[in-house]
């Protein structure tokens, strides 16, 4: 049954498009004033229509000056203007249709079809941007040849681009430059790009497996002209990468990147033109932190990969957003892997995962990684079509191996090749290629909600026999009360006294037993099943999802002795860490219970030798020991805390107590790793750097944390740091731990040092908006009216507001309500500037259900949102689910 949500849009109505647009003229006249749009689509009606149907094309926010078919301009009854269409009854079977349309970019604040950003024009179409820019079959599956022509004041607009090759460029008698571009690749309109500015650009070249020599550029402000190496870098080696794991090889001549300071997302994979938010590729080792130097290599490679994951095979429709964004998701993972640590990488991807994703699943916005239904396609850009999309890839990648993998991969890519496709044929190339019958494996696509698996054991010593018991359950989800079993692989070890044990089941010969197997993957698709391992002559410790091999939840009654089994000595980095978190939360709840029953918290001694060991031990990866030592995140704490049970102070106390202890207990081999770990020479984002800050760092945190003292170590730093990663990691360790004396004189000083560098100063705002003293929503207020703050752009509202709400749960969720109330303001006023971004802005507040003594609270900030005028469909989609 479908419900009846107004507005909503179904994937069970998806229909083939009636008319097709073989080629695509647009003329882009960009005034002071205004900007003329002039189109000329060859129209085809399809050959599979009967009849002949009226052309409905999209088109909003403009002003439709002329329209003509052939050349012939319409009258006005001939055709109908609507809301977001124009209607045309009466259509040849081809023709040349052409419409002339008025639109204002500079006035376009939801970043969304063409829009002003600075000095620069630039575009945003996907998802259904296109539409803002000139009427249009704004669907993926319509795919064109366009050839695009602008002109513009030279000297305002030096630089004219758009996809493809540049065709022709000339000065015009009125003094204008017009330039024209041709991509010869046909694309749906969601992958159109124009810029036009005042740039200056970087160049390399890349020469392909093939001997193609391509121009790689990327344009910037002239002031970030030099902040442009890391990115260029890190496209280059995508390109290689992409030709040696995948076999896909670069299309053109030409690859340009530009970076743009407004921008709602990461960065856009248009042809041969990708737009980056200027956050995901300028980096600075002052204005750049290390995670943000990894975050652009992997950005860039992302939208590198899309040109065949996403551009040269697209999606049919917007339900099958995850066919590109979980398949690239998981190629730029796995180049990431090869670039740096594999394990670090695996560990920092289950952690997004299981706080943003898992939260996603469980609340009211839960969907499948292809939806059946939405009301605006923006809200669907999710972790989970992201996140859990690529875990999705990754199980097939795990079921079928890596050559079978990739031999469904040249499958998909050669089948399709030109073509706007489904999920569905993904699995199909997959199935075809590899033998593998994916039908169950479905599921995944078709039920939202985590599946947990329970795992109980038995080992009988007389038998020797070790048996596992697997049952998977799955929540229900908003529509799906009822779930199907999936495929679950399950990666596993067996942990003896002396190493992992060699595995053999039940039914095995006996000759299988050799040495090195002591890993297999066991295959659950049944409610619930049995494995029985033979020939164990000792109780083993199960060493479970090992590589977190399917993204569910895993229930398995894990002594604490157990855990600091796995954490120091089994095979799979993963469980090693995994193991560490699970003992973390034990400890973590157990010292929440004692806090609540008036008890002094007593941290287990288990867990403080468990991180001496890490600490001490110095032939391990310090950026795998920081990952160990780092508690489970208070978000994290309260979603395990499950639906009413989450009480925010008590987590915040709890962990803050068990972080004190490591501080206090561990302060001896902290100060030791502190000092051993300092970098000595210049600043370089190396595996090797990253890692010794990453623990230095840590260290300091604990360090200050327990004892004042050393929040003198914090203020040395930050006034020595030559990096933004230890000056950052000063100021957050003062602002966290010290006292207004502290933090006072150092935010100031970053400012000041600062100012000039909007990508530094969002993160002095994140630092601000995440302090815990009782002041931080008077400072959250007065930051949004503060010079370096502008609610219409989207990385400082995200630094500020979505630091606050996102990443302060104690005042975000203090009991008078004014952390609800400044979110529920700043969304109510951004809903009409940037709709996509107060959608986004809002997630904190749909979980509801989840804090105890909070709820009525949360929900009546929801209802005053419903009950707004002029709600843009993406925010009232986001409210009335959650308020369901
Ligand atoms: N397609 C982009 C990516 O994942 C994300 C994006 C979506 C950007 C919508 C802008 C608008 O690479
Ligand atoms: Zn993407």
């Amino acid at each position: 049954m479908r419900d009846a949500t107004p507005g909503a849009i179904y994937l069970a109505d998806y229909r083939a498009p009636d008319f097709l647009i073989n080629r695509t003229e647009l003329h882009f006249h960009l005034g002071e004033e205004e900007t003329i749009v002039t189109s000329r689509l060859h129209l085809l009606r399809s050959c599979e229509v009967d009849g002949t149907p009226p052309l409905v094309l999209n088109g909003q926010d403009m002003e439709l000056l002329q329209v003509s078919i052939d050349n012939e301009p319409l009258a006005p009854e001939a055709f109908e203007v609507n809301d977001d269409t124009l209607v045309i009854a009466d259509v040849p079977e081809q023709c040349v249709l052409s419409c002339r349309t008025r639109i204002r970019p500079q006035d376009n604040t939801s970043l969304e079809g063409l829009y002003r950003s600075h000095s620069m024009y630039c575009t945003q179409c996907e998802a259904e941007g296109f539409r803002k820019i000139t009427y249009y079959l704004d669907r993926p599956d319509v795919m064109s040849v366009f050839t695009v022509t602008i002109e513009a004041d030279p000297d305002q607009f030096p630089v004219l681009l758009s996809n493809g090759n540049l065709f022709a460029s000339t000065t015009l008698d009125n003094g204008l430059q017009q330039v024209t571009w041709h991509d010869p690749f046909p694309k749906p309109s969601y992958l159109f790009a124009l810029v036009a500015g005042d740039l200056e650009h970087v160049e390399d070249t890349f020469t392909t497996a093939g001997g193609r020599e391509v121009t790689l550029r990327i344009y910037v402000e002239p002031k970030d002209l030099g902040k442009c190496a890391h990115a260029m870098d890190s496209l280059k080696r995508s390109m290689r990468w992409d030709e040696e794991v995948f076999g896909r090889e670069y299309d053109l001549d030409i690859f340009n990147v530009v970076a743009v300071d407004d921008f709602n997302m990461g960065a856009m994979e248009n042809k041969s033109l990708n737009i980056f938010n200027t956050s995901c590729v300028l980096c600075d080792p002052d204005i750049t932190t290390d995670q943000g130097y990894q975050r652009v290599e992997s950005i860039v490679a992302h939208e590198y990969f899309h040109n065949w994951s996403g551009n040269r095979v697209t999606c049919r429709d917007w339900f099958q957003l995850s066919l590109k964004e979980g398949f690239t998701v998981f190629r730029d993972a796995e180049f990431s892997a090869d670039m740096g640590s594999r394990t670090v990488k695996r560990v920092e991807d289950v952690s997004l995962l299981r706080t943003a994703q898992f939260t996603e699943d469980a609340g009211p916005m839960a969907h499948p990684v292809r939806p059946d239904s939405y009301i605006e396609i923006n809200n669907f850009y999710t972790a989970t079509v992201y996140e859990k999309g690529a875990e999705v890839v990754r199980m097939i990648h795990t079921l079928l191996g890596p050559e079978r993998f990739r031999s469904g991969s040249d499958l998909y890519f050669q089948r399709h090749d030109g073509q706007a496709v489904t999920c569905e044929d993904f699995l199909c190339a997959m199935e075809d290629a590899s033998g593998v019958d994916l039908t169950q494996f479905r599921r995944w696509y078709a039920q939202a909600g985590t599946p947990q698996l329970r795992v109980r054991d038995r080992y009988d010593a007389d038998a020797r026999t070790y048996t596992l018991e697997f049952s998977q359950s799955c929540p229900p989800t908003p529509g799906q009360p009822q779930k199907q079993p999936v495929v679950i692989p399950c990666a596993m070890g067996l942990l003896g006294d002396a190493g992992n044990l060699p595995l053999r089941l039940r039914g095995e010969p006996v000759d299988a037993e050799t040495a090195d197997n002591t890993h297999r993957v066991l295959i659950i698709d049944q409610p619930s099943q049995e494995f029985v391992f033979e020939n164990v002559a000792e109780r083993p410790v199960p060493s479970l999802l090992r590589g977190f091999s399917a993204p569910v939840r895993l229930d398995y009654p894990y002594s604490r002795e157990a855990l600091c089994q796995l954490m120091s000595r089994d095979d799979d980095g993963f469980v090693r860490w995994d193991s560490a978190q699970t003992l973390a939360v034990q400890v973590i709840s157990e010292v929440q219970e004692q806090l609540a029953t008036g008890q002094a918290a007593s941290v287990d001694d288990m867990l403080l030798a468990a991180c001496a060991q890490l600490l001490e031990d110095a032939t391990l990866d310090p950026a795998m020991v920081a990952e160990m030592l780092t508690l489970p995140s208070e978000n994290y704490l309260a979603e395990l805390a499950g639906e009413g049970a989450a009480d925010v102070e008590a987590i915040h106390a709890a962990r803050r107590a068990v972080q004190q202890a490591i501080g206090r207990e561990l302060a001896g081999p902290l100060l030791a790793r502190y000092r051993e770990l300092e970098v000595t020479g210049d600043y370089a984002p190396s595996g090797e750097q990253i890692a010794a800050r990453s623990l230095r760092n840590l260290c300091l945190g604990y360090l200050a944390g327990a004892d004042a003292q050393h929040l003198a170590l914090a203020a040395g730093q930050f006034a020595a740091a030559d990096n933004l990663t230890d000056r950052l990691a000063a100021l957050r360790v003062l602002a966290c731990h010290g006292s207004e004396a502290d933090w006072q004189q150092p935010l100031s000083r970053f400012y000041s040092d600062w100012q000039h560098e909007a990508l530094a100063v969002n993160h002095w705002l994140t630092t601000q908006a995440m302090m815990p003293d009782a002041g931080v929503i008077a400072r959250v207020r007065e930051l949004m009216q503060h010079p370096a703050f502008d609610l219409r752009n989207p990385n400082k509202v995200r630094s500020l507001v979505g630091g606050f709400a996102g990443h302060n749960p104690l005042n975000f969720h203090r009991a008078d309500g004014e952390g609800y109330r400044l979110l529920r303001e700043a969304v109510a006023e951004l809903n009409g500037i940037n709709p996509q971004i107060a959608a986004r802005l809002l997630a904190p507040l749909t979980r509801w259900r989840y804090y105890r003594g909070r709820a009525d609270l949360m929900r009546a900030e929801l209802e005053k949102l419903a009950g707004m005028e002029d709600l843009s469909p993406d925010v009232y989609e986001v409210v009335t689910k959650s308020l369901q």
